[in-house]
């Protein structure tokens, strides 16, 4: 039957490194509080360059990797939380940008979910026989976004700039994505939202909105840590129950990297052992929302933890709700 495999991953992330110790100088902060309460201990963030700028490297690497010139994709699918333009979104600017007008492109705005989307979007696409060569990209720039006063101290410390390209082809060998499971619960679409502009408000851009912090990331820190450790799980089990995966077979998970904390409580109730079944990179990037799960499969297979043949599992859960999970041979 014929599947959907990812073949190539790209990825950049701006040369600024930010540590904890440079936060200390701009809000009531520590190195000390960062690390313990998320693993955290420096991330990227922009100078000067835009959603697209990261993507297009991420996708120029990508695209190199896997032999192909920007003409062989047949469709982008962009994952971003912060576009360069409100609109038009990122999908269509990347075809001006890889040089490819014409080419089908389409927007994704899942926030941390928006890779596991992305491959179920994907999947569909290359299963149904629509597409050979699909181009994920999932490109993130929170750090203008996020309030780095004492008052966003709970949210801007963890957040960090970032972009992956994944490359998914179709093959009809023993290979490739076995299942994809997601899921969305509005009833907390505000315990993590950015909400300016929005059309609650009419005119949806004004100085007092902006005043009031609405153009900046808000988070309920314990909701989103609580609904985590329990769907992540639940929805890793569900993925390898419909691919037919015992979790002891499983080679390698990689989470999105939300939270060393979150990470280690789902390592936990999955009964995997963290860092040898269970990957994590959050301490050189933070959260980098919808490019973490890509960025850290982009360390992982570097670091010679991937080989062909292995069961991987990703997993994501972030703003909205949005969670879900997929089953892969590698
Ligand atoms: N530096 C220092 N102190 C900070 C701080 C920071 N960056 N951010 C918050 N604090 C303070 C709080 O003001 C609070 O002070 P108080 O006790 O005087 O009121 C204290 O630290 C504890 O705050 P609390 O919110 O109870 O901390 P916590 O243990 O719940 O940890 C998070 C906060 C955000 C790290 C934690 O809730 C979390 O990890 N949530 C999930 C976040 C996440 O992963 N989001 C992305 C999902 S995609």
């Amino acid at each position: 039957m014929r599947k959907a495999y990812i073949d190539a991953i790209g990825m950049y992330v701006p040369s600024n490194v930010v540590t904890n110790k440079d936060l200390e100088g701009r809000m009531d902060t520590s190195d000390e509080w960062i690390r313990e309460r998320s693993g955290i201990e420096e991330r990227h963030h922009v100078d000067g360059e835009c959603t697209t700028d990261l993507a297009l490297k991420a996708a120029e690497e990508a695209l190199e990797k896997a032999g192909m010139t920007p003409e062989d994709v047949d469709h982008i699918i962009f994952s971003t939380m912060a576009n360069d333009y409100f609109v038009p979104g990122g999908g269509p600017m990347m075809t001006r940008r890889l040089g490819i007008p014409g080419t089908p492109a389409l927007d994704i705005r899942m926030a941390c979910s928006g890779f596991l989307y992305g491959l179920s979007v994907a999947k569909a696409f290359i299963e149904s026989g629509a597409y050979d060569n699909v181009l994920l990209i999932t490109s993130e720039v929170q750090s203008v976004a996020l309030d780095f006063s004492t008052a966003g101290r709970d949210t801007a410390v963890l957040f960090g700039d970032g972009a992956a390209a994944t490359i998914l082809k179709a093959t009809d060998e023993d290979r490739g994505l076995l299942s994809v499971k997601t899921h969305s619960d509005g009833r907390y679409a505000e315990d993590l939202m950015l909400r300016t502009p929005s059309t609650l408000d009419n005119p949806f851009l004004t100085n007092e909105l902006l005043d009031k912090g609405y153009g900046r990331v808000v988070m309920n820190g314990r909701s989103v840590f609580k609904h985590a450790i329990t769907k992540f799980p639940a929805v890793i089990n569900e993925a390898l129950d419909a691919a037919g995966v015992n979790k002891r077979d499983v080679k390698l998970v990689v989470p999105h990297q939300a939270n060393l904390r979150i990470t280690e409580a789902v390592a936990n109730r999955l009964d995997l052992e963290l860092h040898k079944v269970v990957y994590s990179n959050i301490q050189k990037y933070g959260n980098t929302t919808s490019a973490s799960i890509p960025i850290a499969l982009y360390e992982a297979l570097q670091e010679g933890r991937i080989e062909p043949g292995d069961k991987i599992v990703v997993a994501s859960f972030g703003a909205g709700f949005t969670w879900g999970a997929s089953v892969m041979t590698w």
